[in-house]
């Protein structure tokens, strides 16, 4: 097989790991933003499989013999009983930011390396800043890096979300990684902001700021010294348009926690969600909305998503997750339209497009209606992306409701996952939404019967309609 030069279309993963070898002799190599990998000349796609990623950068000279060994003194352990290790369970620091501390696990790890990812102008500087400020306050000095506004406007934004909390909050305009390392072990902070990864650069490597070498080198740097002196970092980064993160995914496997900063740039709900968390569930959800004085919490988030929802509207039920350790309130919404091309178009916003077709396949088959000429929208309202399945069931009334221009009341809420066969399999928690729907004044619930078996006591107005498949939940509405 012919092998070209300026594509990848022909290139081994075989080809590629031979010429690997070559990297180490050559002055320059191509290195894959996504996965980090490296090729000795530019290839279109990385072996791991993502076209157009290859960035040429300046190969590192090896270290000399004295600086490895220097280094290597620098980290030296030496190996403990795993019974006489201190645990660090108690050594949580509160940010007195609710939401913050439970998408954290309950605060913040002393000595945890955190990513906050997010898009541009989401409110990341901002949730930073106030939970910097928070912790100043208690009186130990907290260090706020900023590589891309300068220390004027950081103290701006800082006036107007946090007043009178700035005692003891160190600002530092630096984007060189040696200088921040060396103000970071003579501050002796209790908590580090670097805002954002990507403008930070390390004078050891040649290649520019942002580039893989580079913000890994930081990113490590930055790791040994949260290490070593027991402080918490917290990381700011960049997403692509795509909302992956920008840069080497290999700085996710570096750090404790990843954050994802998300939300509707129209409307003021922003959700913090963990992707990763090494000291508490990635289930939990964090909301706020965004307010003259910064980042406010939301308590009261179920009602804020149903907010806006009108009774008697077609299309439109209402459902609930259960999401890290509370339950979540949300309104579906779906429109079908006769489709003018060729083939009908399913789009769907917050719900998986492959589980949005599979519902789709079982309410023809098993309710009879038949959506192949119809567009099908489907909108989880509020902007969140709700895991887990316990939304099908009112995807499902929704979209029924809408094609068959029959209306759900507003007081009515569906919960439950649909199986191929039309059966309807339980939710976990189904107690604990039950009672959130009950304290926000639902008086029908559609759940799946095994749930309903299993909950007792409730009184009052509510109305629980215990269901075994599809086909009885629409007779239902
Ligand atoms: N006076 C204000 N009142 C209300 N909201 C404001 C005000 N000033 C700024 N904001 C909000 O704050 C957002 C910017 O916040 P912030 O700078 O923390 O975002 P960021 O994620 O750090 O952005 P970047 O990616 O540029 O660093 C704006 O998009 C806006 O929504
Ligand atoms: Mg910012």
């Amino acid at each position: 097989m012919k092998k070209t030069e300026r594509t990848g279309v022909f290139y081994t993963p075989e080809s590629f790991r031979k010429e690997r070898t070559m990297v180490k002799k050559a002055a320059t190599v191509f290195v894959c933003q996504e996965c980090g990998n490296e090729s000795p000349k530019w290839v279109g796609q990385c072996i791991c499989g993502a076209w157009n990623t290859m960035l040429e950068e300046k190969v590192m000279p090896a270290p000399t013999e004295d600086k490895r060994r220097r280094s290597a003194q620098d980290r030296r352990s030496i190996a403990v009983k795993l019974s006489e290790v201190r645990s660090g369970a108690q050594s949580r620091i509160d940010t007195k930011i609710g939401e913050l501390n439970r998408v954290l696990g309950g605060g913040l790890v002393r000595g945890s390396l955190t990513l906050v990812s997010g898009e541009p102008g989401i409110g990341k500087s901002t949730l930073i800043i106030q939970a910097a400020s928070n912790i100043a306050e208690e009186g130990q000095p907290v260090l706020y890096v900023t590589g891309e506004e300068s220390t004027e406007q950081v103290k701006m934004r800082a006036d107007r979300v946090c007043k009178g909390k700035q005692g003891n909050l160190y600002l530092m305009a630096e984007t060189n990684m040696e200088n921040i390392i060396d103000a970071a072990s003579e501050l002796l902070p209790c908590f580090i902001v670097i805002d954002s990864i990507q403008t930070m650069y390390s004078a050891d490597l040649e290649s520019a700021p942002g580039s893989v070498s580079q913000v890994r080198a930081c990113a490590n740097e930055l790791m040994r010294i949260g290490k070593v002196k027991d402080i918490p970092v917290f990381i700011v980064a960049h997403v692509t348009k795509s909302g992956d993160l920008a840069g080497p995914k290999i700085i996710e496997h570096l750090v404790d926690c990843v954050l994802n900063f998300t939300g509707e740039r129209n409307q003021e709900i922003r959700i913090l969600r963990a992707y990763k968390n090494r000291f508490g569930t990635t289930s939990e959800v964090g909301a706020f909305e965004m307010a003259e004085e910064g980042l406010l919490e939301i308590e009261n988030l179920s009602g804020s998503f149903l907010e806006g929802m009108e009774d008697g509207a077609e299309g439109s039920i209402a459902t609930a997750v259960y999401e890290g350790t509370r339950p979540l309130l949300l309104e579906v919404q779906a429109l079908t339209s006769p489709t003018n091309i060729g083939f009908a178009r399913r789009s769907a916003i917050g719900v998986e497009i492959q589980r949005l077709n599979m519902i789709l396949a079982v309410l023809e088959r098993k309710a009879g209606i038949s959506l192949v000429d119809q567009d099908v929208y489907v909108n989880i309202v509020g902007g969140l992306k709700p895991e887990g399945t316990s939304t099908d069931l009112a995807v499902a009334l929704a979209i029924y409701s809408t094609a068959k221009r029959v209306c759900c009341t507003k007081k009515t809420l569906a919960i439950g996952e649909i199986g191929l066969t039309g059966d309807l399999r339980s939710v976990q928690n189904g107690e604990k939404i039950v009672k959130e729907a009950v304290r926000m004044g639902f008086e029908r619930i559609i759940l799946p019967q095994k749930n309903v078996n299993r909950i007792s006591g409730l009184g009052g107005e509510i109305r629980l309609i215990g269901i075994k498949s599809l086909a009885e939940a629409i007779k239902v509405i």
